[in-house]
């Protein structure tokens, strides 16, 4: 990390430590309605205004790692599908065969040499080229050219993969911004996918999102773990353009060190920061990127509908070459399960209040911004 930045975040956490009152510069934060967790008519608006427009991470690029290697991304109800070429682009279409729309591929991953429709079998290149066409002959003027899968955009930034549907959206290192060079030190190229956890929640994305945006709620929520290891009165949040956020708070000096992998887990690249402090990103609009040395999580609340989430932690760790994965990733990630079992418990109900008639707005606190 810049070292001007990494003094101004130490100086900072030193400086919260100790404040008795609100930080230099804090306002009253306006209070939140709470049918923003609730209204149907804003869930519609996300869905046109937000999901389909903005960059969403659909992929690591060690999931794709051969030429061919494919993965769908649904999340946001469109199918779409994320392949490698032969020249080694990542690409995006939608999986959505110009026949008559049916998918052209149909697990989850693979690896394809064609992507073929299952329906009449159409079959296109990686490319997205329209390549063959069974009987051809009862199909008048058929232009090969003008029938390839549809783009959507796609592009890798350090590793991570992330597809647009807005074709008109800025570039995916614009929409990133300043945040891309505050992660830079977890180096994502080097890093490999080990694992995935899946959490049904019945509540809107965006209260699990609150949750993974502040420390307020860890001497309360989880006594027994993050409170331990955590000095909550030192958190530090910065926000960037585009609805991006950073978050430090420090580990207490008496436990430093206790979380630190063994160094053939350890991830040599992350600096002192980063092992004296828990810093997360915020990526607009659904992920809370909980960067660490070692194995850590992409927090990505994925929404069902209005009332419904799944929460997708998607779990990296440097890359540990042809041998079997260390164990102690198996081990933090069901860990982890424990501190997600605390953070959940309560959106269900939360829920049930913002859809009652009793919902006022939220008052939260500058910290929680
Ligand atoms: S729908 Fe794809 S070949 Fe007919
Ligand atoms: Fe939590």
């Amino acid at each position: 990390m810049d070292p001007v930045l990494e003094a101004d975040i130490r100086q900072q956490l030193d400086a919260n430590r100790t404040r008795t009152g609100p930080p230099e510069g804090a306002v009253a934060v306006p209070p939140i309605p709470a049918g923003r967790y609730a209204d149907l008519e804003l869930d519609r608006l996300e869905r046109e205004r937000v999901w389909r427009r903005t960059w969403l991470f659909a992929a690591h690029e060690s999931d794709l790692a051969e030429p061919g290697a494919y993965r769908r991304f649904e999340r946001t109800g469109a199918p779409i599908v994320v392949v490698r070429g032969r020249d080694g682009v990542i690409r995006a279409f939608y999986n959505s065969c110009r026949h008559r729309g049916a998918p052209v591929v149909r697990d989850e991953c693979g690896t394809a040499r064609r992507l073929t429709c299952q329906y009449h079998s159409w079959s296109y290149d990686l490319t997205g080229q329209l390549k063959s066409v069974p009987d051809a002959r009862s199909f008048v003027d058929l232009d090969y050219d003008d029938l390839g899968l549809v783009p959507v955009r796609c592009e890798t930034v350090d590793g991570w993969v992330f597809v647009n549907e807005d074709p008109q959206a800025p570039a995916l290192t614009d929409f990133l911004g300043t945040m891309r060079a505050q992660m830079a030190e977890v180096d994502g190229p080097s890093l490999r996918r080990v694992g995935t956890q899946l959490h049904h929640l019945d509540a809107n994305w965006k209260a699990m999102v609150d949750a993974f945006l502040e420390v307020y709620h860890i001497r309360t929520v989880h006594p027994d773990n993050a409170a331990l290891l955590y000095d909550d009165s030192t958190v530090t949040v910065a926000m960037f353009p585009n609805g991006h956020s950073r978050l430090s708070v420090a580990v207490r000096p008496e436990l430093l060190g206790i979380m630190d992998p063994s160094p053939e887990a350890d991830n040599p690249r992350v600096g002192q920061l980063w092992r004296e402090t828990s810093t997360s990103f915020g990526w607009f609009p659904n992920i809370v990127a909980a960067l660490d040395t070692g194995a850590f999580p992409l927090l990505c609340m994925w929404p069902i509908d209005v009332h419904t989430t799944e929460l997708e932690l998607q779990w990296f760790a440097p890359d540990w070459g042809d041998g079997p994965m260390p164990e102690e990733h198996a081990q933090r990630m069901t860990l982890f399960e424990t501190v997600m079992a605390q953070d959940t418990a309560n959106m269900a109900a939360i829920q049930r209040s913002v859809e009652s008639a009793g919902a006022r707005p939220f008052q939260i606190g500058w910290h929680e911004r």
